[in-house]
Order: structure tokens, then sequence, then C-alpha cells
């Protein structure tokens, strides 16, 4: 089975980040109709985790986008492999994602749920890496800002492995 990965962000330290930013969601939307956007399959641990952090009422949808093979690098193609079961128009949209590397499935995202009418989109992304970036997208949320390496568990995965640990850990090859 190999190394376990080095675990870089402890389920500790990820709760209390997570609480923080639900915590801060809450209080900038109060009284909006805020729909959660679930970006599957990276972001499912950390947006159930998020939506019991904000005491508000909202709704979950979720996007299905594949950005990558089964490669640690960006192949720069985004596709929508599932898409929302309901309009957004109107809403308050906050885009949840697991990562943004490169920045192009982000970017790519943006546009598409712009062109269905919300009346805002914000995003919030559990992990960043800044010196990847290739489109520069603002975060208006972020968990943790973290080097260049391949990252895996909390919804993370390489290859379709990994994503049911319950930290964050870096890939040993
Ligand atoms: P971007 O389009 O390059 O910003 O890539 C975003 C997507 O790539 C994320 O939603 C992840 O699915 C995947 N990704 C990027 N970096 C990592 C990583 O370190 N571990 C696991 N998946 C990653
Ligand atoms: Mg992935």
């Amino acid at each position: 089975m190999g190394t376990p990965p080095a675990e870089l962000l402890s389920p500790a330290a990820i709760s209390s980040r997570v609480k923080a930013l639900g915590a801060q969601i809450a209080a900038d939307y109060a009284g909006k109709s805020l729909v959660l956007l679930c970006v599957l399959k990276g972001s499912f641990m950390f947006a159930a985790d998020l939506a019991r952090a904000i005491d508000l009422p909202l709704r979950v949808e979720f996007l299905g986008v594949r950005s990558y093979g089964d490669d640690t690098r960006s192949s720069g193609v985004v596709q929508i492999t599932q898409d929302l079961t309901r309009p957004i128009a109107g809403d308050h949209v906050l885009i949840v994602e697991d990562i943004v590397d490169t920045g192009l499935t982000l970017s790519y995202l943006r546009e598409q749920l712009l062109a269905r009418m919300p009346t805002t989109v914000k995003v919030c992304a559990f992990l960043h890496k800044p010196s990847r970036t290739v489109t520069p997208v603002e975060i208006d949320y972020l968990g943790f800002k973290i080097e260049d390496v391949f990252v895996v568990g909390y919804g993370l995965d390489h290859a379709e492995r990994y994503r049911n640990l319950p930290y964050v850990g870096v890939l040993t090859p």
C-alpha cells in the first residue's frame, strides 16, 4: 500500500478553520438567499462541514466538474459532469471549491455561472496554491494557503484515492 501521506493539516486545525469561515460567511450573508454550490467531487467533505458551520437558512447545490486526469498536473480542460438541479437566478451563490491551483477551473466556472443571472457569485476555497496561478481568480473566503505540493485527503484525491482521509496530507512518491 506504500507510505501514508504525510500530515500537513490536522483534523483539529481543519475543523477550527472551517468553523471560523462558517461564522464569517453567516455574518456576511445574513438575510440573503444563500446557495452553497459544492463543486464535486473534491469539495464534498469541506462543503459538508462548512454547511454545518453556517448558521443561516441556505440551499445546497452540486456541480460536477473534471479538470484532471489521473495525473498530478492540470489538463487545462474543464468538463461539466453533473449540472445544477435548480435555477440560481436572483440567488447569492457561494462556490465551494476544494483547491485553487492554476485557477483554470474556477475562472471557467465563474463564467458559466454568471450567465445564469445570480445576484452575486463569490468563492470559498479550502486550499490555495498561489505559486501555481495561471488565471488569477478572486477568493473571497480561504481556508489555507499551501506550498506547491500535491495534497490529498479531506475530499481531495489522487487517481480517486485518499478522499476519505480525515486530514490533508502530502503524497510522497
Ligand atoms: P485548477 O484548475 O488548476 O485550479 O485545479 C483545480 C482542481 O484541480 C481542483 O478542484 C482539484 O480537483 C485539482 N487539484 C489541484 N491541485 C490538487 C492537489 O494538490 N491535490 C488534489 N487535487 C488537486
Ligand atoms: Mg480532483
